[in-house]
């Protein structure tokens, strides 16, 4: 795998609208960027990041996720596996991907899948975090990129930033003062994993 060239090839995972993934593209395209996105892949037919990614040339598409509704049945991991060889990629992020990636498919990337999480974990992990903040009280928030493990929303933490919570946030203006630390931070983590400078090392190890 090239983690120490001069510029890795990620693939995108995502189910929804595709901030995210524009944030990576437009950050990929600078002189300075060392990743490059080279396979946007959604579950869902009509998301939006599928089109934000075919408007920059990012090849994208859609792979049937199978039967379940929070994973991947074993034939959808086999083809998501081998769309993301088929494109060569160093790293998957996962950009919003609503479904739980375990088993073979982490076999397939080891401590090359990366997640962006909307709160700091270890609090608040699984769905709609920003709604458990705001239900929890708490006056600072904010977002996690990491490494996926086995668990959900568990594996080594690369990077966090924080969000303040303000008393008259409703959930949609708190998620999104989230959204947009969560479009500075990742690409931040991608362009760190493609100089080579981070080490990754975590449980999946053992
Ligand atoms: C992001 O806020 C991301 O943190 C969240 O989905 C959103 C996708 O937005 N991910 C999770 O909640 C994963 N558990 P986007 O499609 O605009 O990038």
């Amino acid at each position: 795998m090239a983690v120490n060239s001069q510029s890795i090839r990620v693939g995108v995972l995502g189910s929804g609208k595709g901030s995210n993934m524009v944030a990576l593209a437009e950050a990929a395209a600078l002189p300075d960027a060392s990743f490059k996105l080279v396979t946007v892949i959604s579950d869902t037919v009509k998301a939006g990041i599928l089109d934000r990614a075919r408007e920059r040339g990012i090849p994208a598409t859609f792979i049937d996720p199978g039967q379940f509704r929070t994973k991947l049945d074993a034939a959808a991991e086999a083809r998501y596996v081998a769309a993301l060889r088929e494109a060569n990629v160093d790293y998957v992020a996962l950009a919003g991907f609503m479904r739980i990636l375990k088993g073979d498919f982490l076999s397939a990337f080891p401590q090359r899948v990366i997640n962006i999480h909307p709160s700091l974990l270890p609090a608040f992990p699984g769905l709609e975090s920003w709604k458990q903040a705001l239900a929890h009280g708490v006056k600072v928030t904010g977002c996690t990129v990491h490494v996926v493990d086995a668990g959900v929303d568990t594996g080594t933490i690369l990077a966090q930033q924080v969000v303040p919570v303000m008393d008259d946030d409703t959930s949609d203006s708190l998620h999104e003062r989230i959204q947009i630390a969560e479009r500075m931070v990742y690409p931040q983590v991608m362009n760190v994993l493609g100089r080579g400078s981070a080490i990754l090392k975590t449980d999946y190890d053992k």
